[in-house]
């Protein structure tokens, strides 16, 4: 008989409770100037095996930091409709798809004084700074396309930019938030047929769709996913500037690969560069059976149409982060979870990516331990000034920390480790959602 799917097991399963507890214990220093939550958003499916790793039930983790203290944690689910009991993929009498609700599962994001958990199959679903659902938000009405789980958030404009893909047309919708929080453009964008879109890039002008070759085929859908692995489709990087619309964009071929997530992306000498994990095939079966991401450059010359790609290192890799004030514009530094050789998802340490030199540290937090995507927090002005903020297992005791590492002093002790009440599993992305000034 078959063993439990590894999403079920370790600290990959579920926790059962719904649990909160306040001043927390703190070894080491919490930097005083950090007042916020940091939250973060994962799978924890509440009936059994909800099929894949990506289809749980969204559950939040969050830590309340303020004045060096860690004044509560608390993890709640995203209280959605799909978890009472509503189904992921609802088609109305029409025809058309209802995106209101999904799992909310994947991100959880801030803006425009606005707590957002994030599933790419739905609109997002508003949280309050207590972890509470408030419910779908809409942006008015205006929304009426799924939502990326990875919005970007231009450190000078403040817009929020996003898309929304899907397997029925238009299969793709480019999104423009503005700083306030109004949906001011959305614009349909035309590509071949239904690939999965997990993220996109944003430069300074720009927008890089990423149409790569895992592709929704109607007949995988009673297999629990229906995206699948299929490199007949091809692979092509779409740049368009930001307010332009489908017309606008120019599409590059690649060879075919896969990428859940960029690093960052940026605009240097005429070229737009994108610096993501890359795979070489994936979808094909489990994660499990996946090789590694690795950190790869796609830079594309706007003149010419070509695009040069480069490997920029061979560590295998995912979760890759950068400092906020530095989305969409050249940065020098990159953060991640590193990956068991071999293992697309043995979570081994921490790594800190020097993008000028090339040099690559790593912050190992021991043996049977494995820290989930690690966050920058920017603490003073300069690129790469701030703290690495991450939930980390420590699987000989079967419990989790909350641990904040110096940026700047990567691979050294964290300066603080924070106890929690219960383990955090493994889960997906999050953020540093600051008090609001
Ligand atoms: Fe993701």
């Amino acid at each position: 008989m078959a063993g439990k799917p590894f999403y079920l097991e370790g600290n990959f399963a579920p926790v059962a409770d719904e649990v909160s507890a306040t001043d927390l214990q703190v070894e080491g220093e919490i930097p005083e100037s950090l007042s916020g939550i940091f939250l973060r958003n994962g799978s924890n499916p509440m009936r059994g095996d909800p099929g894949h790793w990506f289809f749980g039930d969204g559950m939040l983790h969050g830590v309340r930091v303020e004045g060096g203290r860690a004044s509560w944690y608390r993890n709640r689910y995203v209280d959605t409709a799909v978890r009472r009991g509503a189904e992921t993929i609802r088609i109305r009498e029409d025809g058309t798809v209802d995106h209101t609700d999904g799992v909310s599962n994947t991100h959880v994001v801030t803006h425009a004084g606005k707590i957002l958990a994030l599933v790419e199959s739905s609109f997002p679903c508003e949280i309050d700074r207590e972890l509470g659902t408030v419910g779908p938000h809409d942006f008015g009405g205006k929304l009426t396309t799924s939502f990326t789980a990875h919005p970007k958030f231009c450190p000078i404009t403040g817009e929020m930019l996003a898309f929304g893909y899907r397997f029925l047309p238009p299969f793709l919708t480019y999104h423009r938030v503005s700083r306030e929080g109004e949906l001011v453009q959305s614009e349909v964008i035309e590509v071949p047929g239904p690939t999965m879109m997990h993220d996109f890039g944003v430069t300074e002008n720009h927008i890089i769709f990423m149409d790569l070759p895992v592709c929704f085929k109607a007949e995988n859908v009673a297999s629990g996913m229906p995206y699948r692995w299929d490199p007949s489709y091809g692979a092509r990087l779409g740049v368009m500037p930001r307010t332009g619309t489908n017309a606008d964009v120019k599409w590059f071929e690649i060879e075919p690969c896969y990428v859940f997530h960029p690093m960052n992306s940026y605009e240097r000498d005429g070229e737009v560069v994108m610096d993501a994990v890359r795979f070489d095939e994936v979808m094909s079966g489990s994660p499990l059976s996946d090789e590694p991401g690795k950190l790869h450059r796609f830079a594309i010359d706007l003149a010419s149409g070509s695009v040069k790609e480069e490997a920029l290192d061979d560590r295998p890799t995912e979760f890759p982060r950068v400092d906020p004030r530095r989305e969409g514009l050249p940065n020098r530094y990159g953060y991640s979870v590193g990956l068991t050789s071999g293992k697309a998802l043995g979570f081994e340490g921490l790594l800190k990516y020097d993008l000028e030199t090339g040099q690559v540290e790593s912050h190992d937090f021991g043996a049977n331990t494995g820290p989930s995507e690690g966050v920058f927090v920017p603490i003073g002005e300069g690129e790469d000034e701030g703290v690495v903020m991450a939930y980390v297992y420590y699987g000989d005791r079967d419990e989790s920390e909350f641990v904040l590492l110096d940026a700047q002093n990567f691979s050294a002790d964290p300066i603080a480790r924070v106890e929690l009440p219960q383990r955090v599993p493994y889960g997906f992305h999050g953020s540093w959602s600051p008090d609001p000034s």
